[in-house]
This record gives C-alpha cells, sequence and structure tokens, in this order.
C-alpha cells in the first residue's frame, strides 16, 4: 500500500467521526459495502420473508419455492407498505397489500390491479443486492457494481470438514459493532475486566489447569501483526516451567470476523491442549446495532463439556437476566448488577457501558491499546483506499477462496515460537497451529 501523502488522506477527526459508521453516505458504510456480509441462517429462509436490517438498511429476505435466496428493500414501490409481510412466490415476492410482485432483482413482474399492458410495471423497482448461499449462512454484497462482486470469502471454521460445527445466531446488540471489533484488539482487558473474579472450572477440566503460568501483564509478551488476512494478536506468557511457554492468539479479518482458541470457558485460561476453534462474525444492522453469529470447531476428542448456557437461535437479544456468577447484591442499581464472572456477560457489559455509538475522539489510548490502533490504521487504509476511487484490500483466501485465519492457545517450547510477521502461526496445513522457522509444525 502507498502510503506517501495524498489528497485522499484523512485527517485523524474525520477518520474518527467516520470510522465506525455504516450508512451509505459515510466513509466508514462505504468501506463496508465493499465487503460480503452474514444476512441470516439458510434455515431461517422457508416459505415466509425474512425481514433483516443491514447497514442501517430495511431489507426483506426470501427463498423462492425453487431455492434461490434474494434480498431487496422491505418497501413497496407502490405505496410503501412492508414487504416483510409480502407471499413468497415461485418467481419472487408479491406484496400482500395490492400485489405488485418483484423478483429478486428489484423489478416488478406483476400489477394485478393495472391493465395487462401497462407500462408502469417497467417502471416500478425496488433495491435489491445479490446472495449466496455458503457454510450454512445466507450472505450479501451491498456495493455497488452488484453484477461484479468480489469473491466470497469462506471463512475457515465454516470450510473445515474436520470437526463439528456449531453455528448459532440471535445475539442483538445495542451499541456499535467497532465497540466488540475493538475489544478482539485488545487483549489487555483479559487481565483485568475477566480476572476480577475467579473462574469456575467445572471439575473434569481442573486436571488439565495449569495454574502456573503467569498472567502479570508487564511480563507477557504482547505484539500484534497485519496478516494477509487481516490482523493477529499474539500474548506469550511465561510459565513456572523454562521450557514451556503460554500462547494465545487472536485473529480479525475485516469488517468482522473475530477468531480465538481453545476451551470457550476464558477464565482461568485453559491450558489445555484443547483444539476447539472458535470465533464468529457481526450482522452489522446499523450504526448502534449487531447481530452475532457465532461459530465453533468441535473436534473428536476435545472437550466437550459447555461451560455456559447454549445460545439458540430463537434468542432475540440478550436473555432477560443477564448477569455474571457473583453474589446479587439487595443494593446494586446498576443497569446490569452482579455482572462479574462470565467473559461473555463482561464483554457485553463493558462494550456496551461505552456508549451506543462513543465519540472515539474522547479516548485516550495506551500501549496496551496497540491492537486497537493496528485495527484503525487498517480501517483507516481502507477508507482512503475507497475515497479514492479504489477497491481495498479483501482477506486473502487461497485457491478455493476459503480464508485461513487460524489461532492457537496453549503451550508450546521457547524456542518453537516465531514472533515475526514472516512467521506467524501458518494458514497453510495444520492451521491453527504455530509453525518454527523451518515451516514444521511447532505444536503437532
Ligand atoms: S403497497 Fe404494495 S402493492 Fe400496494
Ligand atoms: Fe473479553
Amino acid at each position: 500500500m502507498d502510503d506517501k501523502p495524498t489528497s485522499s488522506k484523512l485527517g485523524n477527526a474525520e477518520f474518527l467521526e467516520q470510522y465506525a459508521r455504516t450508512g451509505a453516505d459515510t466513509l466508514g458504510g462505504q468501506v463496508l459495502r465493499r465487503f460480503w456480509h452474514p444476512v441470516c441462517l439458510s434455515k431461517d429462509l422457508k416459505d415466509i420473508p425474512y425481514p433483516v436490517r443491514m447497514l442501517g438498511e430495511d431489507l426483506v429476505a426470501f427463498r423462492s419455492p425453487g431455492g434461490t435466496t434474494g434480498l431487496v428493500s422491505s418497501r413497496c414501490a407502490h405505496r410503501c407498505a412492508s414487504l416483510e409481510y409480502a407471499q413468497v412466490r415461485p418467481h419472487g415476492l408479491m406484496c400482500s397489500y395490492h400485489g405488485w410482485a418483484y423478483d429478486n432483482r428489484g423489478r416488478c413482474t406483476d400489477m394485478p390491479l393495472e391493465p395487462a399492458d401497462t407500462p408502469l410495471r417497467s417502471e416500478a423497482r425496488i433495491s435489491w443486492y445479490p446472495t449466496q448461499e455458503w457454510g450454512g449462512v445466507v450472505w450479501c454484497y451491498m456495493g455497488e457494481d452488484k453484477e461484479n462482486p468480489p469473491a466470497l470469502p469462506k471463512i475457515d471454521i465454516l470450510a473445515r470438514t474436520d470437526g463439528e460445527i456449531v453455528l448459532e445466531r440471535g445475539d442483538i446488540r445495542a451499541y456499535n459493532y467497532l465497540n466488540f471489533m475493538e475489544n478482539f484488539a485488545d487483549m489487555g482487558h483479559i487481565y483485568v475486566m475477566h480476572m476480577l473474579e475467579p473462574g469456575k472450572v467445572p471439575p473434569e477440566v481442573e486436571p488439565y489447569v495449569n495454574t502456573t503460568v503467569d498472567t502479570e501483564w508487564r511480563r507477557i509478551t504482547h505484539r500484534t501483526f497485519e496478516t494477509d488476512f487481516g490482523m493477529k494478536c499474539v500474548l506469550v506468557h511465561n510459565t513456572a516451567d523454562e521450557n514451556l511457554k503460554y500462547v494465545n492468539t487472536w485473529s480479525i479479518v475485516l469488517p468482522a470476523f473475530y477468531r480465538f482458541g481453545g476451551i470457550a470457558a476464558g477464565l482461568p485460561p485453559d491450558f489445555t491442549n484443547d483444539r476447539r476453534e472458535s470465533g464468529g462474525m457481526l450482522r452489522i444492522i446499523d450504526d448502534t446495532h449487531f447481530e452475532m453469529f457465532r461459530f465453533q470447531l468441535i473436534r473428536p476428542g476435545n472437550f466437550r463439556a459447555h461451560f455456559y448456557p447454549v445460545a439458540t437461535d430463537k434468542a432475540r437479544g440478550v436473555s432477560q437476566g443477564l448477569r455474571g456468577t457473583v453474589e446479587l447484591k439487595d443494593y446494586d442499581f446498576r443497569k446490569y448488577p452482579a455482572w462479574e464472572g462470565l467473559p461473555q456477560v463482561e464483554d457485553y457489559v463493558l462494550q456496551e457501558s461505552q456508549g451506543a455509538f462513543p465519540d472515539r475522539s474522547k479516548e485516550f489510548l495506551g500501549t496496551s491499546d496497540m491492537g486497537i490502533i493496528m485495527l484503525r490504521r487498517i480501517y483507516r487504509i481502507a477508507m482512503e483506499t475507497v475515497r479514492a476511487g479504489k477497491a481495498p484490500k479483501l482477506p486473502a483466501a487461497d485457491e478455493n477462496g476459503v480464508v485461513w485465519t487460524d489461532t492457537f492457545k496453549g503451550l508450546i517450547a521457547p524456542n518453537d515460537i516465531g514472533l515475526s510477521p514472516a512467521n506467524m502461526p501458518s494458514s497453510e496445513n495444520g492451521r491453527g497451529l504455530i509453525r518454527d522457522r523451518d515451516g514444521n509444525l511447532a505444536f503437532a
């Protein structure tokens, strides 16, 4: 990327104002429109329309009886009735009010209350977006070039065949999606927020918990790397055994994929050789809302106990009574009383507490925020590129379109850790594992 100053350079204030925006008339939103986004799960599209707000636009997804999916504006061109109440027909959707019908390119195909040869039919149009189905998910591309969208990035966990994939959606949150993504570039918060309350390890995991890992932040090596898929954050801890380090890595793929390794329990950190790989992606609803799509790959032989209640695709928003594991005090009048004890609840509460659309110009970043700074730099370059009328860097994929993002969490011999961009955990073969300098799996 050419970093020379150009007329497209963004000032800091302008960057911070536009960075987290999602609308079509914003620079942030224009960057988002250069990427594919998850709409819903394939199984969500049955015989009725599926209302879905995407990047600030109210849309309806549907599946024709023939199996084709579509995504169109929810506003009927006739008198603005919502197509979420439309009828699914072989050609597309028929508005239930007066029968105007649309195909999956937003063209009007029928006006039953008008003369058969009405010229209105060729004029009435609603907006539409291309869709694809892959990995059990319906995806859309909301960029201007609908005829030539970029290749769909097949995010690795959903492409894996070496384990059981669990895919869930339905957790809708009322704050900006970058509050969440920036949390994934911020490994320091583990050692404060997630350690305020000692985690409770199920008894069957206890034999695998290695409490000799040194979790004092100032003795942890913390690095971030820009990668061909996005970026990666890495922590290397000392352990009581000088021949073993404990390594934890997180990956981010633009615009809103995240990936981590190990048992989902979070804290206390599990020090098993567990190969459960977890991550997710966000459906960006608008500036102040997103929906989480979580996925996990659970490989045979892994520890399979559930640490948390399992979300279901019926869930709408966070379940009532969201709280942690600590005692509920009768004088706790905070919005989320007794919030400590479960990492996912802790993340939720603090991310939401930053504000639905935080004024990031009021922040005061420190050295532990290096991941956030890197993420913003990647966004800034993407925004400047799009403003110059060019396509931003897309996540690199293999010849099958799969974006390998690899994560690693576990114990490793110090000499096997290659902490440089050229020696990052490889995405090829044995993905998810760290390779040594000779390209061999360092932790097979
Ligand atoms: S409002 Fe849709 S057909 Fe009349
Ligand atoms: Fe967290």
